[in-house]
């Protein structure tokens, strides 16, 4: 098993135990030439969401590769095609990430709505000169209307925790779901019907050519003046020249962003902008999650192997 990145201790004891593991005890992230080599007679990789199998790395892997379980519920950097084509099965870890997930989420939110990068350096940077009533006001987001970008498993969990801020849940999804999975969330049938009802927009959908820079200016004009977008999902879901247009000119109040396009060398603008809580790509980071992801992604690995039907399988 080619282990492309440091993996939890638990994660990596068990597959120390189960299999041939080569590990990256460095955590260095490989080049795709790098990779490739390093599979060589190898049944199985084992990636994170930085290893971009790509159609043309997945043509170059070693014959012996068979399975690609990766360390995360996306896969925008699998290529599902060509891994079929080759008959490589390809699994992911949904479900064990998305309570995590959505705690950033709602963190992003409160963050951007209560102005808190700009609070948090004001203290760190002895800058706070004086109480006033004033003083980094923020908006509120009891009450307040929350727009869900894609209703899967952390859409749902996303709402259900804005429901303890009161908040009233609008969504959209490719599929509406069950009238008791809506818990009373208002259902839009495109992104544009959706998009001016939303006081807040929490994105939650997955990255695939049909949702490439799908927030772009034309969109985030159908939102209200002052919303706030929320980005827990991938980078490229928005257009960063039009995100940073809206937030500089003062049509958005602020966003919360944990992911981006081209990271971790992000659009530089975003951090010259004071209304940007930013955060490292860290919705799945938490000590629970990461060693439930790895251990979903090696039951996954044992069903293969042990010629079961792994339960995440995308190919
Ligand atoms: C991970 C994620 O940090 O699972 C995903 O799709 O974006 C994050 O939870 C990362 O992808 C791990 O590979």
């Amino acid at each position: 098993m080619l282990v492309a990145r440091k993996l939890p201790q638990a994660v990596e004891a068990r597959l120390a135990r189960d299999y041939d593991a080569r590990f990256n005890s460095q955590d260095k992230v490989y080049s795709s030439d790098e990779l490739i080599a390093l599979a060589e007679g190898a049944d199985a990789i084992i990636p994170c969401h930085t290893e971009k199998l790509t159609a043309s790395v997945i043509a170059r892997l070693p014959a012996s590769v068979r399975a690609i379980c990766s360390f995360s519920v996306g896969y925008d950097h699998i290529d599902l095609e060509a891994a079929k084509a080759r008959g490589i099965t390809v699994t992911n870890t949904p479900d064990v990430l998305s309570d995590a997930t959505a705690e950033i989420a709602m963190l992003l939110m409160l963050g951007a709505a209560r102005r808190a990068h700009e609070g948090a350096l004001q203290i760190r940077t002895d800058s706070w000169a004086e109480w006033s009533a004033a003083h980094q006001l923020g908006i509120q987001v009891t009450g307040k209307r929350l727009g869900i970008l894609g209703m899967g498993r952390v859409g749902q969990i996303m709402a259900r925790r804005a429901r303890g801020f009161d908040m009233q849940i609008h969504y959209y999804n490719r599929s509406r779901l069950a009238s008791d999975l809506e818990f009373g969330a208002v259902y839009h049938d495109s992104v544009e019907a959706l998009l001016p009802h939303c006081d807040f927009l929490s994105i939650h959908c997955p990255a695939t050519p049909e949702t490439h820079h799908l927030l772009n200016a034309e969109r985030i004009a159908l939102l209200p003046d002052g919303a706030v977008v929320i980005n827990t999902a991938r980078g490229a879901v928005v257009d960063d020249d039009a995100l940073i247009n809206a937030l500089g000119s003062g049509k958005l109040f602020a966003a919360g962003l944990d992911v981006f396009n081209n990271e971790p060398n992000i659009d530089p603008r975003y951090k010259q902008l004071d209304n940007t809580f930013l955060l490292p790509h860290i919705g799945s980071a938490t000590r629970e999650t990461r060693d439930a992801m790895g251990f979903r992604a090696l039951d996954n690995l044992d069903a293969i192997f042990s010629g079961g039907e792994p339960r995440d399988r995308l190919v």
